[in-house]
């Protein structure tokens, strides 16, 4: 059921996954949705002709043309879509690591966890109720609108029934301070970093590693896809749509690297672990919402493309309605373990 019928709360009137310029100039319902461009940067007025839109996957994602001054926006219901398979590729293998630096901490109140990029609160769904202890998590977005989800449909317990709690905090997560950190136990963030610049990564380092807070950054796209069965035109859309992602200085997949070289330059030890998605005839939807972006953001950097690339798109869409295709998206989870100042909860 859907979260906000679930908790009593509508979501208001706007359009769903599928942005309104996108749905304007669509073909077909299903053809090429033209696909996410370079949002402009922080402070930066971006170029008269640069779309407005969101690399990658988020080029579904886009509630409406917010402006070129404005960052992208993102819809609940995409949010809501992707969460279960999130859940499934999550590295359950980074949080034994975990689970010893929060054992360790001094004191035994209750821990204080910062989620940035929180969207809906999808993160906060899946670890608070896998770590023991009173939490308090702290949920930072941009958006409003995501962060009124994120508190209505918040974890309510952990591991071992001990209470959860939380906050929202609007705001730049890109321009986090050690500060902003002080006395936390964790940092997450989940589909994030990919859509960064080294710049702002490196801000996100240095405020996690000055405040001796670890984090757990997940979901962060890794620039691979593979298909069953394969079609010749499956690596053309991949590099199109990769270079999409690295646009306007966004890391894309070269975010999960940066962060690595970031964390270990300020001391931090780093493991990764793969998160893909496994996609088959069980998330048919998901992977039909996925392969319009992908496909719209390729097409995006490479315009004459836009042809094959539609016919393309309807091949790959038939074999997802008839269950006959398989889709690997592949991810990387990072924790990084900050050396402790001793200030953390
Ligand atoms: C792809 S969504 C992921 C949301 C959520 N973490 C999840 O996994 O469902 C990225 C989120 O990061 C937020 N975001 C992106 N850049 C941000 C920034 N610089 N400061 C604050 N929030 C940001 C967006 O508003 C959006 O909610």
């Amino acid at each position: 059921m859907n979260k906000a019928a679930e908790i009593g709360e509508k979501i208001p009137a706007q359009p769903g996954p599928r942005d309104e310029r996108a749905a304007a100039n669509s073909m077909t319902p299903d053809s090429v949705i033209p696909g996410a461009g370079p949002s402009p940067r922080r402070g930066e007025t971006s170029r008269p002709d640069a779309p407005a839109s969101r690399p990658g996957e988020r080029a579904t994602v886009r509630l409406r043309d917010t402006g070129d001054e404005e960052p992208p926006r993102y819809a609940p219901e995409w949010l809501e879509l992707r969460e279960p398979a999130d859940a499934g590729a999550r590295a359950n293998d980074l949080l034994d690591p975990l689970r010893i630096r929060l054992a360790n901490l001094p004191g035994k109140g209750g821990i204080v966890i910062h989620d940035l990029g929180c969207g809906t609160g999808s993160m906060g769904r899946w670890l608070a109720p896998r770590l023991d202890g009173a939490q308090h998590w702290v949920l930072h977005d941009r958006d409003p609108y995501l962060l009124h989800f994120a508190a209505v449909a918040s974890p309510r317990s952990a591991a071992d029934g001990s209470r959860v709690t939380v906050e929202t905090r609007r705001g730049d997560v890109a321009r986090l301070t050690p500060d902003a950190l002080r006395g936390a136990a964790l940092a997450t963030a989940s589909a994030l970093l990919d859509v960064l610049t080294r710049e702002e990564i490196e801000t996100l380092a240095d405020a996690c590693t000055g405040a001796g807070c670890p984090a757990l950054l997940t979901l962060s796209v890794a620039g691979r896809v593979e298909f069953g069965p394969p079609h010749p035109m499956d690596e053309e859309i991949t590099e199109a749509f990769n270079a999409h992602q690295r646009r306007d200085g966004l890391l894309g997949p070269d975010s999960v690297t940066v962060a690595c070289e970031a964390f270990s330059e300020r001391g931090a030890t780093v493991r990764l672990n793969p998160s893909p998605w496994r996609l088959g005839p069980d998330q048919a939807e998901l992977t039909a919402q996925w392969l319009r972006g992908w496909v719209g953001a390729a097409v995006e950097q490479e315009p004459g493309l836009k042809a094959r690339a539609e016919k393309y798109l309807q091949e790959r869409l038939a074999a997802c309605e008839a269950g006959d295709l398989h889709v690997t998206v592949h991810h990387t989870d990072l924790l990084a373990l900050s050396r402790p100042t001793g200030g953390a909860s």
